[in-house]
């Protein structure tokens, strides 16, 4: 399931005017400079009269991302992961398989995976020993004979090893799969999916997945979406078998392994709740529980329906000091979330999870609507307004978000401040520009009209523009483009 791909880099003025010129600029997708064709590996057709032609080219190694420029890949799109693996805390071994279901968007003499790290045995396409090579991240497979353009086709990686995370730079920290103590905590934005599992890992390329987790008996598996039945032990291991059946961007994909007190239920409006903390923090169980299920059920009256089949949290005993929006079920890392937290992490269910970004540069279309949210959810109860919270932000003339534009979020900087608290004052500013009842409409015809799928920030423009009949390019281009605090202010 993959989205519209922005083939070159446009400013965000240049993308917004070709969108409300209706230009389309997201259509002309092209997947990067594709290789040089490669002779199909096939010995009986070679040696036939009619020799068949190397058809196909490569699929590109990337999916088009122009800041993350071999993050996913191109050539296909990937409808559905079937993750078997098992965890072994003491040896921190990671052993199984990937099946994944692919659709070619090109005829491939072969295409890539991302795979950070492990061990590979074994590769089929359709069933048939593929050959495969590796470079960095890339894992590049060449199917005994060409895939047709449109053709669905099924690879199994099996693979093993001691998955190493990804020691970002600057502010991106350590992310994917991350050992613990007891077991794993997997965090993977923005693309640590790699490390525990081959994939186009890019949000562009959303999936549905299935996950069957054998760890050591007396160990909580838990990945993303609802389980299917009650665990099974045999022999001292427990299989846990997860099924998430919306599409997924591979960076809210989880294995979140270890010791957990687990309380379930469903929220007052019928959602199913799977809420588990490391023993650490017995006594926020319940309080995770009962805020977690209260703001689903609030978001769903604020933001549209809850995209999802189930919702809730995990807090594990890990330091990281983060919280990731993991699909269904948010991560928090090491600390009992305040309600805010909890509040921003949901809002993400509708703004990064359901509705996801195409290019990394859009991730104020997360961020910023999840920080937007905090200020709803304290304004909900009884705290200060968001007006006011806008207002001290802007008050700070010396911020240095003023010189960051959240409306290219930076690769390097990727999850700047700026992308989070100047984003949600763009939000406040279209808000007041709009009025309350179109803002709010707005936010729920944006949801309904990407729900489990990809959109840009030209879109969400172009969206504001026609709900309100407003021309909002000046705007948009004070608060997300411009290295300057907007001299207007609403
Ligand atoms: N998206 C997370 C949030 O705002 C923050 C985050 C960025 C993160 N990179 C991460 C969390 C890597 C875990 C791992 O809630
Ligand atoms: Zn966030």
């Amino acid at each position: 399931m993959s989205a519209n791909r922005y083939p070159i880099t446009l400013s965000l003025t240049a993308a917004i005017s070709a969108v409300l010129l209706g230009a389309g600029a997201a259509c002309a997708a092209s997947e990067g400079a594709a290789a040089a064709p490669t002779p199909t590996p096939d010995g009986a057709l070679a040696s036939g009269g009619a020799a068949r032609a190397a058809s196909g080219t490569a699929g590109a190694p990337g999916i088009g991302d122009p800041d993350f420029p071999t993050d996913g890949n191109g050539g296909y799109d990937v409808g559905h992961y079937g993750l078997t693996l098992s965890y072994d805390p003491a040896t921190k071994r990671l052993a199984g398989s990937a099946a994944i279901t692919a659709t070619a968007t090109q005829e491939l003499s072969s295409f890539d995976l991302d795979l950070h790290g492990l061990t590979v045995g074994k590769v089929t396409v359709d069933g048939a020993a593929a050959a495969f090579a590796r470079r960095g991240d890339e894992l590049t497979l060449t199917p005994s004979r060409a895939i047709g353009k449109g053709a669905s086709f099924e690879v199994v990686v099996d693979y093993s090893g001691v998955p190493d995370p990804v020691h970002g730079d600057r502010d991106l920290g350590t992310y994917g799969f991350i050992a613990t103590k007891d077991g794993s905590f997997v965090t993977c934005e923005p693309n640590g999916a790699k490390t525990w599992f081959p994939s186009n890992d890019h949000p562009a390329d959303k999936a549905t997945y299935d996950f069957r987790l054998t760890v050591p008996q007396g160990v909580t598996a838990i990945a993303n979406g609802e389980l299917d039945g009650a665990p099974v032990t045999n022999g001292g291991r427990t299989t846990f078998v997860w099924h998430e059946r919306h599409p997924m961007a591979s960076y809210l994909a989880t294995m979140t392994t270890g010791k957990f007190e687990v309380r379930t239920g469903k929220t007052a409006a019928g959602v199913p709740v799977y809420a588990a903390v490391d023993p650490a923090f017995h006594s926020s169980l319940n309080d995770l529980y009962t805020r977690s299920a209260e703001i689903t059920d609030y978001w769903s009256t604020v933001f549209g329906p809850y995209p999802f089949s189930s919702t809730g949290g995990v807090i594990d005993d890990f330091a990281a000091g983060y919280a990731l929006e993991n699909q269904t079920k948010p991560i928090y890392g090491g600390f009992p979330p305040e309600s805010g937290i909890v509040a921003h992490e949901l809002a993400h269910q509708w703004f990064g999870d359901s509705v996801s970004i195409t290019r990394w540069r859009d991730l104020w279309l997360n961020e910023g609507f999840a920080t937007y949210a905090e200020w709803l959810w304290a304004e909900h109860k009884g705290g200060d307004t968001a007006d006011a919270e806008f207002r001290r932000y802007y008050a700070n003339a010396a911020d240095p978000m003023w010189a960051y534009p959240p409306g290219t979020a930076r690769p390097g900087d990727l999850f700047n401040a700026s992308v989070y608290n100047r984003g949600a004052m763009t939000l406040h500013a279209l808000r007041k520009s709009i009025g309350d009842a179109t803002f709010f409409a707005l936010l729920k015809k944006w949801t309904a009209d990407h729900q489990y799928g990809n959109a840009t920030t030209p879109e969400f423009v172009a969206l504001a523009e026609q709900m309100s009949g407003k021309k909002l390019g000046g705007l948009f281009d004070a608060w997300l483009s411009q290295p300057r605090r907007p001299a207007d202010v609403p």
